[in-house]
């Protein structure tokens, strides 16, 4: 794992301060330019998804990845082809959270309509060793309250055996929503479909 992830400096769309409940402040800042280096943001993720699920019992894992050692690929080539790969075509917006000159997380956003009310949440992620500060909650608030202020609704899919994460889905408002299009998942019956209606 790596021991910090450092901002690129590039021209970013727009950015929000937030207070963290510890006094801290977070910087949210929507990145402008396609061609930014991304693979501090790919690591980081790869690090959240791997320890996530690394504290599962293999036994639940295997159904969903094989083992323990399979998660890393998969989402690397998940993260390079639905986050990586659509916001260089600039279908994605991708948002940083930063403490300092620290990435510390990111969340990639997808309007799902042209008047962009429904919001397709791609990604989330925080670096393991700044969860539980209240990030992860930031970054989905900031959602209508910033990047997409006409959003009625926001929509996301969770692995069902990522308790944690549905914890924080649930506890923000987030209900299960099993009508939403999972043409593109890979194998639904393994998914946690959820709607936050604003
Ligand atoms: C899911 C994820 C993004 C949450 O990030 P996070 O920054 O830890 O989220 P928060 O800190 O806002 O909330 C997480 C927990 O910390 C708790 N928390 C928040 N602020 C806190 C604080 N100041 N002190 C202690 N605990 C706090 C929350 O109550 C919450 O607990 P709960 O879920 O049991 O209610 C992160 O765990 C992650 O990256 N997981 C791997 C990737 C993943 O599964 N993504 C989601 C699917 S795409």
């Amino acid at each position: 794992m790596n021991e910090s992830f450092t901002n690129q400096d590039y021209p970013t769309k727009q950015k929000i301060l937030v207070d963290l409940d510890n006094g801290e402040k977070l910087e949210l800042l929507q990145l402008e330019e396609l061609t930014a280096d991304l693979h501090s943001d790919v690591d980081l993720g790869l690090d959240a998804f791997e320890t996530t699920y690394s504290q599962m019992p293999e036994s639940e894992l295997k159904d969903h990845f094989g083992q323990l050692e399979n998660i890393r690929p998969y989402y690397s080539q998940l993260i390079q082809e639905d986050d990586v790969g659509l916001f260089r075509q600039g279908k994605v917006t991708w948002i940083r959270a930063m403490m300092g000159d620290t990435l510390v997380g990111w969340m990639t956003l997808l309007p799902q309509f042209q008047n962009k009310t429904t919001v397709y949440i791609s990604t989330l992620v925080v670096s393991p060793r700044w969860q539980k500060l209240g990030i992860g909650e930031k970054l989905l608030s900031s959602i209508a309250q910033h990047w997409f202020p006409e959003a009625t609704e926001l929509n996301l899919v969770t692995r069902n055996i990522n308790c944690g994460a549905t914890r924080l889905f649930k506890r923000l408002g987030f209900v299960p929503a099993p009508d939403i299009d999972s043409s593109f998942i890979d194998n639904p019956l393994h998914c946690f479909f959820m709607r936050l209606k604003l």
